[in-house]
């Protein structure tokens, strides 16, 4: 992949086009048949290094600290090791107890961002062991951390980060399928993982061959003077991540919050004006999202919904192919990047340069 920009307006869109190509480069010679597992070569952590870690602490920054949370919840789902991800910023400047049995994991597309690479410097300072997910080889976290992976999303231009962040959360995945095959998860719970991983590029193309009803829809929302995202356990950093993307690219404000949160507060500001982003997978919580839905629309709010089958209470729903469920987020927030380009589109604004913003932060 290459820096020009092949035909594309901009690289926001050329960017959420090769995802498809990114995450198959993320699998390529990764994944072992055989024992149902993964082999991630710069890993640097034996197996019995690995059956020690109590915890996993993750640590990034804006789109790549959503990144994480994702990544926490896979690896908490099949290597059963408690984990969260936070802030790096915030880590930083809390005075955090370092663990010995943590394995901490610094997460950033350009390996350059200061609040993550100063967190890496005191992690290494207090002795824990400091794992890097990072797109650009040889960057300053790729050097400074223990081992770790390369995401392999190919150069990212756009300020906002597209097909990183979903090269990111696959390789968490793999992540998760390695810690969780040294653990307790099963043989056919890796093949199932397996297969799944490899459905990711094909079911990606599908949702990108959408982008006209996507595009269509967009222009129907733009209008609003801010959006509600809704997503609940793995939805939920799906919604975050949706409602950033809508903020950087869009300058429309946008609020993330669980479902099952809606009625302590935030159902106080729906109304016709302040239309829903609902993440509604068919996994074990569909019924209870449904009833978000419904509590959406007797309060006259508008909703679109993303599911993997259409939903009676959304005005609009995206449907996206199903894959095994703990892997549905890395899917479900492909549309919606389509939808803050579009967005940002129809309201004219400088989509690669967001006002504000830059691609890497590298001071304080
Ligand atoms: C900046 C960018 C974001 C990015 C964040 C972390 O704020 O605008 O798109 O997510 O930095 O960057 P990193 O390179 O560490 O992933």
């Amino acid at each position: 992949e290459s820096y020009d920009l092949g035909g594309h307006d901009t690289y926001m869109h050329k960017e959420i086009s090769e995802q498809a190509d990114a995450v198959d480069r993320a699998l390529r010679g990764r994944i072992d048949d055989r024992f149902s597992t993964v082999h991630l070569g710069g890993l640097n952590l034996d197996a019995r290094e690995a059956r020690t870690i109590r915890r996993v602490k993750i640590l990034g920054c804006g789109t790549s600290y959503h990144a994480g949370q994702i990544g926490a919840q896979m690896i908490e789902e099949l290597a059963r090791i408690p984990s969260d991800a936070e802030p790096a910023s915030e880590f930083r400047y809390r005075d955090p107890v370092v663990d010995p049995d943590t394995l901490y994991v610094a997460v950033s597309q350009s390996g350059e961002t200061y609040d993550v690479l100063a967190a890496v410097q005191e992690l290494k300072r207090k002795g824990a062991r400091v794992l890097g997910l990072v797109n650009v080889v040889g960057s300053a976290i790729a050097r400074e951390t223990d081992g770790g992976i390369y995401v392999h999303a190919g150069p990212e231009v756009c300020v906002v980060s597209t097909k990183c962040f979903t090269n990111m959360v696959v390789s968490f995945a793999l992540l998760a399928l390695h810690l969780g095959r040294i653990r307790d998860l099963s043989v056919a719970d890796g093949k199932r993982i397996i297969d799944g991983l490899r459905k990711l590029p094909g079911q990606i193309d599908e949702i990108l061959k959408g982008e006209d009803e996507i595009k269509e829809l967009s222009a129907r929302y733009a209008d609003a003077k801010s959006m509600m995202f809704i997503g609940r356990v793995r939805g939920y950093p799906v919604a975050r991540e949706a409602s950033l993307k809508l903020k950087e690219v869009s300058y429309i404000h946008a609020e993330a919050y669980p479902a099952s949160e809606l009625k302590h507060g935030p159902l106080a500001l729906i109304e016709p004006a302040m239309p829903t982003v609902a993440i509604v997978p068919d996994d074990d919580l569909l019924e209870k999202n449904r009833a978000a839905l419904e509590e959406i629309k007797a309060r006259s709010g508008r909703i679109l919904a993303v599911a993997h089958q259409a939903q009676e209470k959304a005005d609009d729903t995206i449907i996206v192919p199903k894959n095994e469920p703990e892997l549905d987020p890395i899917l479900m927030g492909i549309p919606l990047q389509l939808l803050a380009y579009h967005t940002a589109l129809a309201l004219g604004r400088d989509i690669d340069k967001p006002r504000n913003l830059a691609k890497s932060v590298t001071v304080e």
